[in-house]
């Protein structure tokens, strides 16, 4: 596993911390040297970020998990990408990548937390081939209590990054962590 950075020095920071093997490298080895790739970086770099990563992620499985956010005085709010959504963005920007959308609603504070075995939520998969898909479920399901439940295509990934807006509210009212369960599944 590679974590990846604009600066290596800082990936590889990042990656000493974690330990188990884990490396660092700026994003475009990173993505050279990965079959799948997850892309979290803010709304903010993301269109730039994958525009230059183009060619290292062709033939690529990439994951997009990144939430179209605006914050105000009243929170967090979603907002509208041209294209429709991060993940269609980033289709539209990797035409030789195989794009997905996950983990938009899993917290990294839960994630990052040692003391933590088991994490209590689904994460939803959008996506348009199914052996993608399926590639994606089985990554969320290497980590105890997670379970990926497809999701339908990319066109419906807008609705998964906004709802990170909703998380945000239930967060700060519960001080929570907040995940999501799709029932009857
Ligand atoms: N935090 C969560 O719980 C969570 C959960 C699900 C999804 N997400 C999504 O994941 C994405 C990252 O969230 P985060 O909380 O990890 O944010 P973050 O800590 O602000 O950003 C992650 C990394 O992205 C890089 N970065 C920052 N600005 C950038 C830019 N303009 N262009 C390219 N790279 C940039 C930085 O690494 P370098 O400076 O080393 O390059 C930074 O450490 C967001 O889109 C968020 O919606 C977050």
């Amino acid at each position: 596993m590679i974590i990846g950075s604009r600066a290596a020095e800082r990936a590889q920071a990042a990656a000493g911390e974690l330990g188990h093997g884990i490396e660092g490298a700026d994003n475009a080895e990173t993505a050279r040297r990965s079959d799948v790739v997850i892309v979290a970086v803010p709304w903010d770099g993301h269109g730039k970020t994958l525009e230059s990563l183009r060619e290292e992620l062709a033939g690529k499985l990439v994951v997009d998990c990144v939430n179209p956010l605006g914050f105000d005085k009243q929170g967090a709010y979603a907002l509208k990408p041209e294209e429709g959504s991060a993940a269609q963005q980033a289709a539209a920007l990797l035409p030789d990548s195989r794009v997905t959308a996950a983990f938009h609603h899993l917290s990294a504070v839960l994630l990052q937390d040692p003391e933590i075995d088991e994490i209590d939520t689904d994460v939803m998969v959008l996506g348009e081939a199914r052996a993608d898909v399926e590639t994606v479920q089985a990554l969320a399901g290497r980590i105890p209590g997670m379970r990926g439940i497809f999701a339908g295509r990319l066109r419906n990934a807008h609705q998964v990054e906004s709802l990170v807006a909703n998380l945000i509210s239930v967060n700060r009212r519960y001080k929570a962590h907040a995940g999501l369960r799709v029932t009857d599944v």
